[in-house]
């Protein structure tokens, strides 16, 4: 468990929860095993990256934590409660921006506390604080297609942020931006899981980013979707990305993990 992590611990003694308990959920699509038996702990204050080949089921694993999409069997518990459908307690930043074309960026941040029912006045302070603190202030009143794909996938986690949901389900927040602004972004995150005891599942193509930013990192394997190994890295991200670069059991780690997907990259 990582310091900051272990900080909560001490100060909320029910962080040790698992807020998030996925148990041998399965989902097919038709002939596609796309989640077979899978089980998974999600720590309260921690970070989970899911990191495997395209296809071995990351999306389809966070929509059903989400409630947007049904197992075959198995089930979802969240603060110890079977998930049913979507709620409150959790916000899903999609792969491919799900942001609403025709409205502002306002707007789009708002949405999610619109659909809530809070107040204009209330939503629209909110969204002006997640908007700036995603680094988009001054583009309020700018519309999706006028933003780079970088800015969109902000505007997406300015709304995860907005409606405080408990479990944030990040599903390749940094996929669409350029390297430096990838750093920026991974710092964010870091501030977040230190700053609030939220549960952070964290969906990665990266290797060294899963390695860096995460308490724990699910590795899943294709054909039929599985989860091959969970590892848990030490400290990293307190020692800073510019430090780590070199560092012996960090490269390790690296390498171990290529070990095992390498085989299934296409
Ligand atoms: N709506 C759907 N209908 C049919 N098959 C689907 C559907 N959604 C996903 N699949 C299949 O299920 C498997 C898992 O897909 P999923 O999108 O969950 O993978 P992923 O790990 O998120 O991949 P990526 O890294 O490319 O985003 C894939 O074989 C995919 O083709
Ligand atoms: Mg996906």
């Amino acid at each position: 468990m990582s310091q900051t992590s272990q900080a909560f611990v001490d100060a909320h003694p029910s962080a040790q929860d698992n807020a998030v308990t996925v148990r041998g959920v399965s989902k097919n699509y038709g002939a596609v095993e796309a989640l077979k038996n899978m089980s998974l702990e999600f720590p309260r204050g921690q970070l989970t990256s899911l990191l495997g080949p395209s296809g071995c089921g990351k999306t389809t694993l966070l929509k059903i934590i989400a409630g947007l999409l049904k197992a075959d069997s198995g089930e979802i518990i969240v603060n110890g409660k079977a998930v049913t459908g979507p709620g409150p307690n959790r916000a899903f930043v999609f792969q491919d921006f799900a942001l609403l074309p025709w409205a502002s960026v306002l707007r789009n941040v708002a949405f999610g506390l619109e659909l809530r029912g809070v107040a204009k006045s209330e939503r629209e302070a909110k969204a002006e604080k997640y908007i700036k603190d995603v680094g988009l202030a001054g583009f309020e009143h700018s519309f999706p297609h006028e933003l780079s794909g970088g800015m969109r996938q902000r505007v997406g986690l300015a709304r995860a942020l907005s409606v405080d949901a408990q479990v944030l389900l990040l599903d390749e927040p940094f996929s669409a931006v350029d390297e430096q602004t990838r750093r920026k972004f991974q710092e964010d995150l870091l501030a977040l899981v230190a700053n609030e005891n939220k549960t952070f599942i964290f969906v990665t193509h990266s290797i060294e980013e899963a390695v860096y930013v995460s308490d724990q990192i699910a590795i899943l394997l294709p054909r039929p979707s599985r989860v091959h190994e969970i590892i848990r890295p030490s400290n990293f991200r307190a020692k800073g990305i510019d430090n780590i670069r070199r560092d012996p059991e960090y490269l390790d780690i690296v390498d171990e993990i290529w070990a095992s997907l390498r085989n299934y990259v296409e």
